[in-house]
């Protein structure tokens, strides 16, 4: 038996106390390995409905699903014991009402073991956010380019561009951080909107394509290594290329598999040693 105490993961008071402080250090997982290998660096891992093109190969996060988001983030809840796990949740699971949000947050926060749940939207989830905190379900907001509105957004396009986008999204954010969130990611927004957002609101903002000025920075890991390379935004500073390694390692294997190199003695049972 293990005497080791058990890790202790990350609280969410302990990140909104990170808030002007330290940077708070967050990027998504999807899986249990990747989380395993990721876990002891950041601060929060967010299991992102970006999985639907990352992982399915979907051209939008419009067609994920509750029971996928579930699959993943008790993945990812496994195989992590430092960072704050986050799991988005999907198009269509908690817009309709408090109610129903409640009830699939519910499902999340049980089935995964996850501290909190994100949404995407502003002032018009309001209501929802609070339904939600006040009922031990903490919330992540997310505003600005918000990728599960591409349609009505019209595209991928960084936000906050004309006085009055930048307006509503300043307002969208003081409406989530009122409703009771611990803490809004503020996507594609301009620097001196996320640096505004970020002076005005008690909680942590945390950045993607938002510049430093946020509280704490976001991204999507396989867009940082170099293993999703369908689209790169000019917001991803690549840190590795790992698919290069990877499609060389798997050439080297096939080539052994067809010269018949591969399995070689020590990888047989039952083959007497020379
Ligand atoms: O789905 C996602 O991965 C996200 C972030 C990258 C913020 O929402």
């Amino acid at each position: 038996m293990s005497t080791s105490a058990p890790a202790k993961a990350r609280s969410i008071p302990q990140l909104v106390a990170q808030k002007g402080e330290t940077p708070i250090v967050c990027l998504t997982a999807y899986t249990h390995n990747m989380a395993r290998l990721l876990d002891a660096q950041v601060d929060l891992l967010l299991v992102g409905d970006s999985l639907g093109m990352v992982l399915y190969g979907l051209d939008s996060t419009l067609g994920v699903t509750l029971d996928m988001m579930i699959a993943h983030g008790g993945a990812v809840v496994r195989g992590a014991s430092h960072a704050c796990i986050v799991v988005d949740m999907p198009f269509g699971s908690y817009q309709e009402s408090p109610e129903v949000a409640f009830r699939n947050a519910a499902r999340v926060m049980s089935e995964t073991g996850c501290a909190a749940v994100k949404i995407e939207g502003g002032a018009a989830m309001a209501e929802t956010v609070t339904y939600l905190t006040e009922r031990g379900v903490p919330v992540l907001g997310h505003v600005g380019l918000m990728p599960q509105a591409v349609h009505s957004l019209g595209g991928y396009r960084a936000r906050g561009r004309s006085d009055e986008e930048a307006r509503k999204i300043a307002a969208d954010a003081h409406a989530i951080a009122d409703a009771g969130a611990f803490g809004i990611v503020l996507e594609g927004v301009l620097e001196p909107l996320a640096r505004e957002i970020t002076a005005e609101i008690p909680i942590p903002t945390i950045g993607i394509g938002a510049s430093p000025a946020c509280d704490g920075q976001i991204l999507v890991t396989e867009d940082v290594v170099g293993l999703f390379s369908e689209f790169t935004p000019k917001f991803v500073k690549r840190y590795a290329e790992l698919g290069t390694p990877l499609s060389e390692a798997v050439r080297a294997y096939a080539e052994d598999v067809k010269a018949r190199r591969f399995p070689a003695d020590e990888h047989c049972f039952g083959v007497a040693k020379k």
